[in-house]
């Protein structure tokens, strides 16, 4: 197992460009099992959890060929299996991208459970709710769902929960619906560009999908789907990391492939820190010109600030003079950076869904432990911001996300590099990873 160690103190400056989106490429490659035929998908982001969709894929007699310049080649056309193994599942919990496929393909599937999560519940009854109102028979079995239908039919399908839409719930029903018999209407969708991407995917493919990026999408469903050429877009997650990194160490970076579009929640939030950006046909300009100013920020659904940036606008901030307040209404649970930050001297006070940010002191490093992707993230982040070295162990979190982090931070001027991790804390579970209650209040 690699750690990171980054020290900190340098303004990153720069030009970085981000990959295709992880969350976009996970539903499309997912989807893959229903097209006919070869797909070529182009901007395939060389991550973890792309290797381990790969692998179930697979898994379930698809052909997959990847190139060195970020190009799969997928051929679902030998695909025999329905079955979706806990082995792979439980890796990680996009793999549940596949059920919505299957049942399409096949007409039945039996996809594991994903299991715990260490960013809060999640559970899949939305995507349940969506597959069963196409026609699906769905049940539980030894931690497995098991999915029947002779043939999905088109219908009026509700994914609106206590926190929202569903994501990956919308792609599950998007890709049946794109194949039942008759017309779908989706209420409460999820209009995440991640979601977006995987629509237009879709109708390249001969898919008939209306009112993608709004709340009601129709599906006039079709018989097949062909062989299509894609290109995943940009990381908006990505680009975001990486300018909100640029505002902690108060540097000046530019991202040539940011989609200014799709990150207005996040460049305004920035803004009103005092960060300058500015976005033209060069990319997406961020700078710090004077002393940031504190901020309150409420992780949403789309176009909200997205909960995959809520733990590294709290390293950020941890940075900026004053009280921010950061609130995450998607998973409310998701504070696992916030006892990590604590180690490096920051001051913050949890109550429930809310992170009480008492920023300004300098943060110093440490060793600390990534418990999720964002998570690690944000402790990259705070690295960087701090004085003298912090090292981050456990980075297969990040490694799921972020293609060749220290790389591209080196090239920004950062000190990172990636060293082997010989310690016996690498593997074991700290005891703050405990998930505390939504009701409890709780100062860290
Ligand atoms: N929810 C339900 N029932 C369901 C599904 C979800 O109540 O059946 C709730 C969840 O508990 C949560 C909210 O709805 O409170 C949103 O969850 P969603 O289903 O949208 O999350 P997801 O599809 O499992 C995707 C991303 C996550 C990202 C979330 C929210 C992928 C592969 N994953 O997850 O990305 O945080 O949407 O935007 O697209 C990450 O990249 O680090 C990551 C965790």
């Amino acid at each position: 197992m690699d750690m990171l160690t980054i020290q900190g103190g340098t303004p990153l400056r720069g030009t970085v460009r981000v990959e295709g989106a992880k969350n976009a490429a996970l539903p499309i490659m997912a989807a893959c099992l229903v097209v006919r035929g070869q797909v070529q998908l182009a901007q395939v982001p060389d991550l973890v959890d792309v290797a381990t969709m790969t692998q179930l894929l697979q898994s379930l007699g698809c052909v997959i060929n990847r190139t060195k310049t970020q190009t799969a080649t997928i051929d679902a056309d030998s695909a025999n299996r329905s079955f979706a193994d806990y082995e792979l599942v439980r890796r990680m919990r996009a793999s549940i991208c596949v059920l919505g496929p299957l049942l399409a393909r096949f007409g039945k599937a039996q996809v594991s459970l994903p299991g715990g999560c260490n960013i809060g519940h999640r559970p899949i009854d939305l995507h349940l709710k969506g597959l069963a109102a196409l026609g699906a028979d769905l049940r539980i079995e030894n931690g497995y769902v098991v999915a029947t239908a002779t043939r999905l039919r088109g219908a009026d399908v509700e994914l609106g929960g206590p926190s929202g839409s569903t994501v990956t719930g919308t792609c599950n029903v998007m890709v049946a619906a794109a194949l039942a018999k008759g017309r779908t209407t989706i209420r409460s969708a999820a209009c995440e560009p991640e979601v977006v991407d995987l629509g237009n995917f879709l109708n390249a493919a001969g898919a008939q999908i209306s009112g993608l990026g709004t709340s009601v999408v129709e599906i006039s469903g079709v018989e097949s789907l062909q062989g299509v050429t894609h290109t995943i877009l940009p990381d908006r997650i990505e680009a975001a990391t990486f300018a909100i990194a640029a505002a902690a160490t108060r540097g000046n970076i530019l991202i040539p492939n940011a989609r200014t579009e799709d990150l207005t929640s996040v460049i305004d939030a920035l803004r009103v820190m005092g960060v300058r950006i500015v976005s033209s046909s060069a990319g997406l300009e961020v700078s710090c010109h004077s002393e940031l100013q504190p901020v309150d920020i409420v992780a949403m659904p789309y176009p909200g600030i997205p909960t995959d940036t809520q733990a590294q606008f709290m390293a950020c901030l941890c940075t900026v003079q004053g009280v921010s307040k950061v609130r995450d209404a998607v998973f409310p649970d998701r504070f696992m950076h916030a006892a990590e930050l604590l180690r490096m001297g920051a001051n913050l006070q949890r109550h429930g869904d809310l992170t009480v940010v008492h920023g300004g002191q300098r943060l110093t490093g440490a060793s600390v432990m990534a418990s999720d992707l964002r998570a690690s993230a944000a402790l990259v982040i705070a690295g960087l911001a701090a004085t003298d070295q912090t090292t981050v162990r456990r980075i297969y979190h990040l490694d799921r996300g972020y293609a060749r982090l220290e790389e591209k931070l080196t090239a920004l001027g950062a000190p990172v590099s990636r060293v082997p991790d010989s310690s016996n804390t690498a593997d074991v579970q700290p005891p703050h990873f405990k998930l505390q209650k939504r009701s409890e209040r709780t100062i860290l």
